[in-house]
């Protein structure tokens, strides 16, 4: 076995004979080759031309013995195409120029057709396919319905998601009428990147920590229940929820086939209250690897020690790679990774 299969493997808790690791935003400006690409192009025009986008992607996975690519995109694409308006000032984060905040906005809001408008991510996976010729597997993604809902009411990032929280709480029927187009878009869009190329999909929940356990179980189980249930059950779906460590057991009851999860519960922990039926990814707190190279790498082993070589382990970060880690510890911990958990 190697780096062609025993992701797959993980995600679907067959033996493996080591943990396979792989990070997220593993394609990104901490690598000097990205800087290079990145100095002559805008970062919308690098998700939009395939062959740059394709580029990016298999970067990491010739720099590192990585064991999955995942397609170099952004979860907030789609929202540009529903008419939300997308733009990446220089330095700082999204901007969208028509955030939605009435109940007029929300039925306003376009559908998604992504054969059509999100063919550029649909060609990028299926020529990145062809470049990777079965050496490691392709991960598609998307946001999640609260992540893209928070971007799409707030306008941008939030601090403290107040816009958000006010329609959630005052106009509760817009709010779920929004979350429901979201998450029919997200179910045709991880359905065509299926169809496309896209070995195993993950789906970004990154800012629904913001929510109590009892607004999550309201207002966003629901949808993810259904998210689940309708993208193909033939590729492992992945479901990655930042800050729910006061939710496991609910986010564990959407229905993925992994849940992926953050620092801030230890795994072995973590895996029991989303559910150890189903296979496990993180969650090593990407901070970690700015240093000591000693402290690191015991974070690294604690977590394997907590995973105890048990099948459905992904090792991955708790979150995406922050810009400016240093590259030598990433490929530090890959091989503490691999050799840390050899099985045979
Ligand atoms: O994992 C990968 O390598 C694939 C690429 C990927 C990107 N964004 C590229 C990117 C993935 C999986 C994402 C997902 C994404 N995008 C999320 C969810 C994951 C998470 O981090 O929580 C979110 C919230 C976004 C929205 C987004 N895109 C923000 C907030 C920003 C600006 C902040 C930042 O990091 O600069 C982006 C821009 C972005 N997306 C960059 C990259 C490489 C940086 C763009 C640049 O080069 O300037």
């Amino acid at each position: 076995m190697s780096r062609r299969n025993r992701f797959i493997k993980a995600c679907r808790g067959q033996d493996v004979d080591r943990t396979p690791i792989w990070l997220m935003r593993q394609a990104g400006r901490y690598l000097q080759e990205y800087r290079d690409v990145r100095q002559f192009h805008s970062f919308l025009e690098m998700c939009k031309k395939p062959e740059l986008a394709v580029e990016i992607t298999l970067q990491p996975v010739r720099r590192f013995e990585l064991d999955a690519a995942i397609i170099f995109s952004d979860i907030l694409l789609p929202l540009e195409c529903m008419g939300i308006g997308l733009e990446f000032t220089d330095g700082g984060g999204p901007v969208l120029r028509n955030p939605l905040r009435t109940a007029r906005d929300v039925e306003r809001m376009g559908e998604l057709d992504p054969e059509k408008d999100l063919g550029y991510v649909l060609k990028a996976l299926e020529m990145t396919r062809n470049e990777l010729n079965g050496t490691v597997p392709l991960i598609g993604f998307a946001g999640a319905p609260f992540t893209l809902a928070s971007y799409a009411i707030e306008g941008g990032g939030s601090r403290n998601y107040v816009e958000t929280k006010s329609m959630i709480y005052a106009e509760p029927a817009s709010f779920h009428r929004l979350m429901e187009k979201l998450t029919n878009m997200v179910i045709a869009y991880l359905n065509a990147q299926i169809r496309h190329g896209a070995q195993a999909v993950q789906v970004f929940d990154s800012w629904v920590g913001c929510l109590s356990a009892n607004d999550y179980k309201a207002f966003v189980l629901p949808h993810m229940k259904k998210l689940f249930a309708s993208v193909d059950p033939k590729v492992p779906r992945i479901h990655f929820a930042l800050g729910a460590s006061h939710m496991l057991k609910l986010v564990g009851s959407a229905g993925a086939d992994v849940n992926s999860v953050d620092w801030r519960t230890p795994l072995d922990e973590a895996w029991k209250q989303a559910g150890l039926k189903k296979a496990i990814q993180g969650n090593l707190d990407p901070a970690l690897l700015f240093g000591p190279k000693e402290h690191l790498v015991e974070a690294a082993r604690d977590i394997l020690k907590r995973a105890a070589n048990r099948n459905g382990h992904i090792f991955n970060l708790g979150h995406g790679i922050y810009p400016g880690t240093p590259v030598d510890n990433v490929a530090l911990l890959i091989e503490a990774v691999h050799s840390g958990s050899k099985r045979r």
